[in-house]
């Protein structure tokens, strides 16, 4: 099946950045966010990413103008009627993201891909939410996306092939590179990232060297792009929390459990970059 528009629930970091490449790639999407104010600070979000793309003569006001004409913003999920295939990005948890799937079951076209760009949790517990689990599986996208190449392609027990093949050419025709991956928890990168970024915490709460020293030796040392800490802000540290959580309960490998450092961070409301205070302080500019 060629898909020609796309829905996206939830417009964070992770659902405005899809937004923006599927609508950059030419595509009509859809978004849905939890409330208007929240809709509004997710599409003006992305106009100030496009300003940015304009001031480095990246993109013109024609240019912006024709991506944001593909874009339609909704609180409700009758939005996604049309929808050849819808991405939830929406906050890691599994019980909410069955509750969505199920939901989006009974309002979405019956030929319509459903896909989850979860972190972690188990695709397959979706997909069984629905009356079409053949066409569920995950489009794991990277943070920030519209740098990231890469995409994982997840595939359930319950995935068909046709579903995967159709997802596995969208993923191309927005200009990322697809990789295919088990519906195993955290799939590929996250079974390998999350537990060094987790092991850095605790390196750090162990008092081995300071946050700077530790993102520097790794960047300059390993020649990273950015420093653990650096990322873990980026991420947000609710989100690596609820992914250590999933891996965790799934695994019971102490390595996979969430540092205490972590989850006095997310009770602070320290939850990195997005939250202007993470690991390091991000003035409101
Ligand atoms: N859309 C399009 N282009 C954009 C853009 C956007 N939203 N934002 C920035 N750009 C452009 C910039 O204009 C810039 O262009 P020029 O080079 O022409 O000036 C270019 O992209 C690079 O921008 P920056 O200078 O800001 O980027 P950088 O070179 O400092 O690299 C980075 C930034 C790509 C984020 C790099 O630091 C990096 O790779 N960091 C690691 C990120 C990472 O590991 N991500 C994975 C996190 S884990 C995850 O996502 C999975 C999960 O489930 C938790
Ligand atoms: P976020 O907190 O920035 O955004 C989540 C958004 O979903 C919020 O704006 C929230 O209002 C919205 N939302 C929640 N429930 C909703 C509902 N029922 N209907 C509509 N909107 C709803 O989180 P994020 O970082 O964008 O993460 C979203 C998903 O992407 C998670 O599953 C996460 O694990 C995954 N992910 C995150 C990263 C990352 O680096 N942050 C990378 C890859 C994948």
């Amino acid at each position: 099946m060629a898909i020609k528009s796309v829905g996206v629930i939830g417009c964070g970091l992770m659902g405005s950045g899809i937004v923006q490449v599927a609508a950059q790639a030419g595509f009509r999407t859809v978004v849905v966010e939890a409330s208007e104010a929240l809709l509004d600070r997710g599409l003006a979000g992305l106009g100030r990413t496009l300003d940015g793309l304009i001031a480095k003569a990246k993109l013109d006001a024609a240019g912006k103008q024709q991506i944001l004409d593909r874009i339609t913003g909704a609180t409700d999920f009758s939005a996604f009627k049309d929808c050849d295939l819808v991405i939830e990005a929406i906050t890691e948890n599994q019980t909410l993201k069955n509750e969505t799937f199920a939901k989006l079951d009974t309002v979405c076209p019956p030929h319509a891909l459903l896909a989850s760009n979860t972190s972690s949790c188990n695709v397959t517990a979706m997909a069984a939410a629905t009356k079409r689990p053949a066409q569920v599986l995950g489009l794991h996208f990277f943070n920030p996306v519209p740098l990231m190449k890469l995409v994982e392609v997840v595939q359930s027990i319950l995935t068909d092939e046709a579903t995967v093949a159709s997802a596995y050419a969208w993923v191309q025709a927005v200009g990322k590179v697809p990789v295919r991956a088990k519906d195993s928890t955290a799939f590929i990168v996250n079974r390998l990232l999350v537990p060094y970024l987790l092991d850095a915490i605790r390196v750090y709460e162990g008092g081995l060297a300071t946050l700077e020293d530790i993102d520097a030796a790794m960047k300059l040392g390993c020649g990273y792009p950015m420093g653990p800490f650096t990322l873990l802000d980026l991420v947000g540290l609710d989100t690596t929390m609820f992914v250590a959580e999933v891996m965790f309960e799934e695994f019971r490998e102490a390595r996979y459990a969430p540092p205490p450092l972590l989850k006095r961070m997310v009770m602070a409301g320290q939850l990195g970059r997005k939250a202007g205070k993470g690991f390091y302080s991000y003035p409101a500019k």
